[in-house]
């Protein structure tokens, strides 16, 4: 009965192919409960499992998440050190659990900085679901879409690439996310409108949804929301139809 109103709530809907995400908002919740930041960060890693199962019911292709950017090591070396905990306990905890759902975990971001176990660990998990259809989860870890574009630059100029053949296309193969397509879809959960350095170059044509929830509340529902507002929208692509060509 559930399962069957579940499915009319999707009907007709258009559903984003890639909808990426930051999760903003941790340490407002946890604040808001005097409880401290990390406890925070650790609903945070609860609603993010909540959130995948969503996007595999949906059928959301790819889901792009914020996890750590190269910002944020200007945080307090205790909340650094705890999201470092917080993201091999994801991957301890759920990496058979996303496996058996059919869900391909990437990394985008850089290797540089972060601790050799840790990478290790990220590499065993990209590795094993390599295989996987159903979802790509792409965990921006130590990723800065600047960042990303220097790399993407650096690339070109040690391939040689001839300046003609420098185009949007030669420098969107050489990004963290190739061969990942645009997001459609990047929704900001804690009330603010900014980017924060979040995918720049990809998002250039995304529709953009921000809400007041704070991440640890966000869930099935919130996602359903935004996906509405999502088809609400027409999107353009600079041109005068609904078309990217
Ligand atoms: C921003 O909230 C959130 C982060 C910097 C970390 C996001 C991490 C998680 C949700 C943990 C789960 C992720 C993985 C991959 C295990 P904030 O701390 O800036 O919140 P505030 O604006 O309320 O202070």
């Amino acid at each position: 009965m559930a399962e069957q109103r579940e499915q009319s709530e999707l009907e007709g809907l258009i559903i984003p192919n890639h909808v990426a995400i930051i999760m903003d908002g941790n340490g407002r919740w946890a604040k808001k409960r005097g409880l401290p930041r990390n406890m925070g960060h650790r609903a945070g890693a609860e609603a993010l499992k909540e959130v995948l199962e969503s996007c595999v019911e949906f059928g959301i292709k790819e889901l792009t998440v914020y996890a750590f950017s190269t910002e944020n090591w200007r945080r307090p070396p205790d909340e650094v050190h705890h999201l470092m905990l917080l993201l091999d306990y994801f991957i301890d905890r759920e990496l058979n659990r996303l496996h058996k759902q059919g869900v391909r975990i990437r990394h985008i971001g850089r290797e540089e900085g972060v601790d050799e176990r840790r990478l290790k660990k990220i590499h065993e998990a990209v590795e094993k679901t390599c295989h996987n259809h159903r979802l790509v989860l792409n965990v921006a870890f130590n990723y800065g879409g600047r960042a990303e574009i220097v790399d993407a630059v650096r690339k070109i100029v040690e391939e040689g690439i001839p300046v003609e053949d420098i185009t949007e296309e030669s420098i969107s193969r050489r990004l963290y996310t190739y061969p990942t397509p645009d997001p459609d879809l990047i929704i900001r959960t804690g009330g603010e409108f900014r980017l924060s350095n979040f995918l720049i170059w990809q998002a250039s044509y995304a529709e953009i949804y921000s809400t007041e929830v704070f991440w640890p509340n966000f869930g099935r529902t919130d996602l359903l929301a935004a996906v509405r507002v999502f088809n609400e929208r027409e999107r353009r692509y600079g041109g005068l139809h609904s078309s990217p060509a």
